[in-house]
């Protein structure tokens, strides 16, 4: 088991390219399920998110190699009886996408509830819903989902949003599945996310008909998809990370290989705090030479800002002089970061659904502890504005989604490396400084208008 060691300080300078994009490449290497001739999928990820994919993709009779070049190229092999085992699909929350594309096929399956991060409520109903409305037969019993479809899936008219949205994952597994079905099939309530667009285009070149005007598709089934090849698109979370990091630091780094236009929502957040963000057409300039100034943001589903950059904004605030409001309206409970961050020496209150972080308090080195993916990049990012060293654990949960973020910080000068974890890698917890403790007393929304409420930056409600 390896530790990050982040020691904190340096500005971070130059400029780094943008990965493809691991939320779109998983549902695309699911994809290939549906295709009849071998599919190229080119700039995707080194992460052990796509690791799992494909091997969950082998347990079901599927072929692939991958070149150094990061082109991945699958085929169908001779079908499996659907079975994924349980350890695969434990491994991700998108081994879900290969429901669609199997049942599409008229195949069965039996598929052991996925895993993924753990930041809160993750049913499977919508997934379920969509499919069973297209004529599949599916049960979830004892944590495993059983599914068949006695032929040819046929159109249907589906509404995929939740409560708290629509979904993003479910709806590229009813995407996948309508189009191979029987007739017309109107999605209304799908997810907007640019990963659902590039999945869309990719079925389109492969010989599907679907339209997606905002929240709606409309999927014309047909009876066959060829392969073919496809790039995935920029990773706008990573993109958005390496921006926060530039922020972080008081640095200027140049993001290239990126759609800005993808992160309209963060750009907009980061200019409200403070920070230069000059944008061509695919890079984007991001520097801060100036203090850092409060905010008030709320994660929604696309375009709006996205829950994924919730945690590394979180680690910016902690900078900004006077009080932030972070709220999650995807995941209210995404809060995995907060306990970390606290030990760095960040006044953190939580409120429902949400937290106020009180900056400019001044950030010290600890050892802390990486509670999923995205909280593991906001600790990276905290500890580069940090005092001394930050040695954050839970390295696993980095390696699931951000393609060698260690390496691309320190070409921009940041002090960071890992190393095994030894007894003599954590340093102990320093006892809490003194002075008033930030409480939940202070989060109470009358002394947040009184008190707190941020002076000068922005609000991205
Ligand atoms: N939901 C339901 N029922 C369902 C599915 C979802 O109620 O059947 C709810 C969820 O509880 C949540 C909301 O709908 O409140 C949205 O969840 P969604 O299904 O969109 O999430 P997902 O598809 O499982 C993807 C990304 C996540 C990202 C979310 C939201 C992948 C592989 N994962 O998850 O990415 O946070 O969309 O944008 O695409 C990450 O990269 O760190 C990550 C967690």
């Amino acid at each position: 088991m390896d530790v990050i060691q982040v020691r904190g300080g340096r500005q971070l300078r130059g400029r780094v390219a943008v990965a493809g994009s691991k939320n779109g490449a998983l549902p695309l290497l699911a994809s290939a399920l549906l295709c009849e001739t071998p599919v190229t999928l080119a700039r995707v990820p080194r992460l052990a998110d796509v690791t799992s994919m494909l091997r969950v993709l082998r347990s079901l009779g599927m072929t692939w190699k991958r070149t150094g070049t990061g082109e991945v190229t699958l085929e169908n092999g001779r079908p499996s009886s659907g079975a994924v085992p349980a350890e695969l699909a434990g491994r991700l929350r998108a081994s879900l996408c290969v429901l669609g594309p199997l049942l599409a096929r008229g195949r069965s399956v039996r598929l052991p509830l996925p895993g993924g991060c753990r930041i809160g409520d993750r049913p499977v109903d919508l997934h379920l819903r969509g499919l069973a409305a297209l004529g599949a037969d599916l049960v979830l019993c004892g944590g495993i989902i059983r599914g068949r479809a006695a032929g040819r899936l046929r159109c249907a008219r589906i509404n995929l949003c939740g409560e708290r949205g629509p979904t993003v994952t479910g709806t590229a597994n009813v995407v996948c599945a309508a189009a191979l079905a029987r007739g017309t099939t109107h999605l209304i309530g799908a997810a907007q996310e640019p990963e659902i667009a590039d999945l869309v285009a990719w079925l389109n070149a492969c010989g599907a008909r679907i339209a997606q005007v905002g929240s709606e598709i409309v999927i014309d089934g047909v009876e066959c998809l060829a392969g073919g090849k496809h790039t995935i698109l920029p990773d706008r979370i990573e993109a958005a990370t390496l921006a926060i990091a530039a922020a972080i630091t008081g640095g200027e780094v140049l993001l290239t290989e990126l759609m800005p236009a993808q992160l309209d929502a963060v750009w907009t957040a980061l200019q409200a705090m403070g920070v230069t963000v000059a944008r061509q057409s695919n890079q984007v300039l991001i520097k801060r030479d100036g203090p850092l100034l409060p905010i008030r943001v709320a994660a929604r589903p696309y375009p709006a800002f996205p829950t994924d950059v919730q945690a590394p904004l979180s680690s910016l605030t902690l900078l900004a002089a006077g009080s932030s409001v972070l709220r999650d309206e995807v995941f209210p409970e995404r809060w995995g970061q907060v306990s970390a961050l606290r030990k760095l020496g960040g006044r953190i209150a939580t409120i429902p659904g949400g937290i106020v972080v009180r900056g400019s308090f001044g950030l010290r080195g600890a050892p802390v502890q990486a509670r999923d993916l995205r909280s593991a990049g906001a600790l990276v990012l905290a500890g580069l504005a940090a005092a001394g060293t930050t040695t954050v654990r839970g390295v696993t949960h980095l390696d699931r989604g951000y393609e060698s973020l260690l390496e691309k910080l320190q070409t921009l000068g940041a002090d960071v490396s890992r190393a095994p974890l030894l007894p003599t890698a954590i340093t102990p917890i320093r006892p809490w400084r003194s002075g008033r403790m930030f409480t939940a007393r202070d989060a109470d929304p009358c002394a947040f208008g009184r008190h707190l409420a941020p002076r000068n930056g922005g609000s991205v409600w």
